[in-house]
Order: structure tokens, then sequence, then C-alpha cells
């Protein structure tokens, strides 16, 4: 992997996050390349972290494209649109997924306006979203693939932002792109990676490495690795049923290896709770 191949990654002008309200027990789900399975980690991480006894939130951070509510069939009465669109505050469109056990923000497939959010509603919903999270143990944020405004906005919000990669060229070429863009904009010590889809534990470790040495190589910056989810086709089954992977195959692949990156992101909460005093 070289420095150059990095344009294909959506960019657009960088965004200060200096100062800006975060919330040490959030958790970013970011991209390069889209159709990783940022969507389906989610929600698999989230259910695994409610299982734990967490109380959870997971929002549908791709503001245009959503799909959280498409994994899970559910037909939200009230979305994101309604907050934006200043009809009802954020806490208002909460909703409790009983089958997972966790509350949902949903947001609205195919809502073009919702992406083109100007930077000042962008930033009070991330505001409200902060305060929102002070009533949780966790709060996940399943973002849209990129490094675009909103992107970097709400993953600055976060404690830490993990990085879903597969071992394609292409996905890992734009997770570089996104460390790389990423660190630009202020946020590399909170980027942390998931290798997803791996052939197995050791072929994720190589795919992890490749992406470590062309930070190493060309940024200076070594980010760690939160987990690697196996490639296995109970995923989607799980989709195709719009049922989660911890419901319907509690015990494959895929879902051992969700509960442990669950694990990772509760002692990178607990470490962020306590630099927050
Ligand atoms: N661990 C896995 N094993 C097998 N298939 C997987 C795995 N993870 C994801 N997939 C497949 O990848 C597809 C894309 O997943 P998903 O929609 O979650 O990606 P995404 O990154 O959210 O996409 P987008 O960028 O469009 O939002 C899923 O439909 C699923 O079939
Ligand atoms: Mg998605």
């Amino acid at each position: 992997m070289s420095d150059t191949q990095t344009t294909s990654a959506k960019t657009t002008s960088p965004v200060s996050t200096g100062g800006a309200p975060s919330a040490p027990n959030m958790i970013a789900v970011a991209s390069g390349k889209g159709g990783v399975g940022k969507t389906f980690f989610s929600v698999t991480l989230t259910h695994a972290l409610a299982k734990a006894g967490k109380k959870v939130l997971l929002f549908d951070g791709d503001l245009g494209l959503a799909n959280v509510d498409v994994q899970l069939g559910l037909m939200p009465k009230r979305d994101l649109n309604d907050v934006i669109r200043g009809r009802l505050s954020l806490e208002k469109v909460v909703q409790h997924y009983e089958d997972g056990g966790f509350d949902i923000i949903a947001g609205r497939s195919g809502q073009a306006s919702l992406s083109a959010l100007p930077s000042q509603r962008l930033a009070f919903l991330r505001d409200q979203l902060v305060e929102l999270a002070s009533r949780y143990d966790a709060v996940v944020i399943d973002l849209g693939a990129g490094v675009d405004r909103t992107v970097r906005m709400l993953s600055a919000a976060a404690a830490r932002t993990l990085l879903v990669t597969t071992d394609e060229p292409t996905s890992l070429t734009d997770a570089y792109a996104f460390i790389k863009l990423g660190n630009a904009a202020g946020m590399s010590k909170k980027v942390s990676v998931v290798v997803n889809m791996a052939g197995s534990a050791a072929e994720g470790e190589k795919t992890y490495k490749t992406l470590l040495k062309a930070c190493e190589n060309f940024l200076r910056l070594s980010p760690p690795l939160a987990g690697m989810i196996r490639h296995d086709p109970r995923v989607k089954d799980t989709i195709r049923h719009q049922t989660p992977l911890l419901t319907r195959s509690p015990n494959t692949d895929a879902a051992e290896d969700a509960e442990k990156v669950a694990a990772y992101a509760l002692k990178v909460i607990a470490a962020a709770k306590k630099r927050a005093g």
C-alpha cells in the first residue's frame, strides 16, 4: 500500500474539533469505503453491550442513507428527520428495541437533506446527542462511509472511533485515507481498527498489520486493533431475516468475535471516563 493511493475516500474541508463537546461513553463506527459491514457491526456491538447488562443507545448517524432500521426490520414512527426539522427533541425520537434490549434513534433512508445539514444544525444535533449520552452506559453511532463533515463531527464527539475495514485492497486504502484525513482533523489518537469479514484470526491479524505498517511508515501513527470479526455465512442470513445475529445465531463465529470487541469497547469507555474524571 502506498501513500499515493488515498484519493478515493470522500472528503470536504476540515472542521475544527478543538474544544467541541464529547462524551466518554460514545463509540463511533466508521469506514473509508462503504459496504464493509459498519451497520451490521454497529447493531451487533450494541446488542452485545446490552447483553452484557449495559444500557445502550444505537444512533443511526448515516444521515441520508439510514439503514439500522432496515437491518432490524423496524418501521420507526419518529426519526431524526423530525429532530432536524425542529419538530421533536432528540430524546423524543428514541425507541426501545425490545428484542435486543437496547434503544435506537433511527435515521431516514433517502433523505438527502439530512446529509446536507448546515454546520450549526449538525452541531446542535451533536450537542443533543452528547447530552442524551449521559443517560446511557454506552452510545454506538453508525456513521456513513468516508470522512465528510458529519463523520468528523460525530467522531470527534466520541471517545473512540472504530474504523471498520476488510482485507480488500480498496477497503484498506480507504481505511488508510480515513486515518490520514482524520489525523489532519485532530482525531488520530481516537481511532482503533476493526477487521471485518476476516477469513480467520490469523488472516485478520495480517490485514491489520498491513494497515498498521502503512500508518507507521507514512503517518507515524499506530492505531490499535480493537478486534476482528470473521466472515460468517450467518451474517447474510440474519440480515435477510431482519433479525439481529445475537438473537438468531448467538453462538456463531461472528457473534463470538463481536462480543470480544464489545469487551474492548467497555475498556475504552472505562478509560475515557477515568480521564474525564
Ligand atoms: N462478518 C461478516 N461475514 C459475512 N458477511 C458480512 C459480514 N459483515 C458484513 N457482511 C455482509 O456485508 C454486507 C454489508 O454490510 P453493512 O450494510 O452492514 O455494511 P455498511 O458498511 O454499513 O454499508 P454502507 O456503507 O452502505 O452503510 C451485509 O449485507 C452482509 O451480508
Ligand atoms: Mg451502513
